[in-house]
């Protein structure tokens, strides 16, 4: 569903990524972990093509996105949605108008379709009830899950999320991390996963790629993951800095 090849992109001075290959096939989780800095953010960005790299090829869904027109590009980003890790609510909407927004700005006009959709969102995300807030009025955990419904209202096949459960207590990442799964029961998307939270990607993960200096420098199962006997590999689950 969706393959990196040889993706490499510089910003300024600063080679960030030097030369990524991936792929996550239909349906399944893949979760990027790595040291802060280290470019994931940037690499979901070139996924949708939010940043242009200076070489490489990314495909989604059978198409090669790199030198697609705007327009071209504004197809796939239907078919790729992204929770950005502020959530980027709109604050002077209520929950439901922003879990609305897509639709509008897609061009839906009926009110009766849009608030069945709406309605399905807030019942996935278990929201039901606090449509009329204001994201002033909701708690972190409560944002991330509208930022969520937002970005998978109008079904995209796959979703990207960066740093999901980043400033949230133990309790309400659990609660992204079951939402993360159900989506991928519910609807079959395939997801990419950005997160330094082990606990997180030990529990969404399907295979875990380790990002390091540019390069993907481990890809494997949770499991393999977890008896990895790479002293890089290692640090990075212990927490330790590098030697
Ligand atoms: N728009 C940008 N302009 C300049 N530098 C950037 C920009 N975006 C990211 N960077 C730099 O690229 C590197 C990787 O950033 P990022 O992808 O956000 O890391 P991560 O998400 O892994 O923490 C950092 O050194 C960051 O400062
Ligand atoms: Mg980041």
């Amino acid at each position: 569903m969706i393959e990196v090849r040889g993706l490499v992109k510089g910003i300024g001075r600063q080679e960030i990524l030097r030369g990524i290959d991936l792929a996550v096939a239909k349906g399944e989780t893949l979760v990027i972990i790595g040291r802060s800095g280290g470019g994931k953010s940037v690499l979901l960005k070139n996924l949708i093509g939010l940043m242009q790299p200076d070489a490489g090829e990314i495909w989604i869904d059978g198409e090669n996105i790199i030198g697609l027109t705007e327009r071209k590009l504004a197809a796939i980003r239907l078919k790729v949605g992204i929770l950005f890790q502020g959530g980027a609510l709109f604050d002077s909407m209520t929950v439901e108008e922003n879990i609305a927004f897509p639709l509008h700005e897609g061009g839906e006009r009926d009110p009766k379709k849009i608030g069945e959709k709406v309605r399905e969102m807030l019942e996935v995300i278990e929201l039901k009830g606090e449509e009329k807030k204001m994201p002033v009025n909701l708690s972190g955990g409560m944002k991330k899950r509208v930022g969520l419904a937002r970005s998978i209202i109008r079904r995209p096949s796959c979703v990207l999320y960066d740093e999901p459960t980043a400033g949230l207590d133990p309790v309400v990442s659990d609660s992204i991390n079951q939402l993360i799964r159900r989506l991928q029961k519910r609807f079959g998307v395939t997801s990419i996963v950005v997160t330094h939270d082990m606990k997180s990607a030990f529990h969404v993960a399907d295979h875990i790629a380790y990002l390091h200096e540019g390069r993907i420098y481990f890809y494997g199962t949770p499991q393999e993951l977890e008896i990895s006997q790479d002293p890089l590999i290692q640090d990075f689950l212990l927490g330790r800095s590098e030697r």
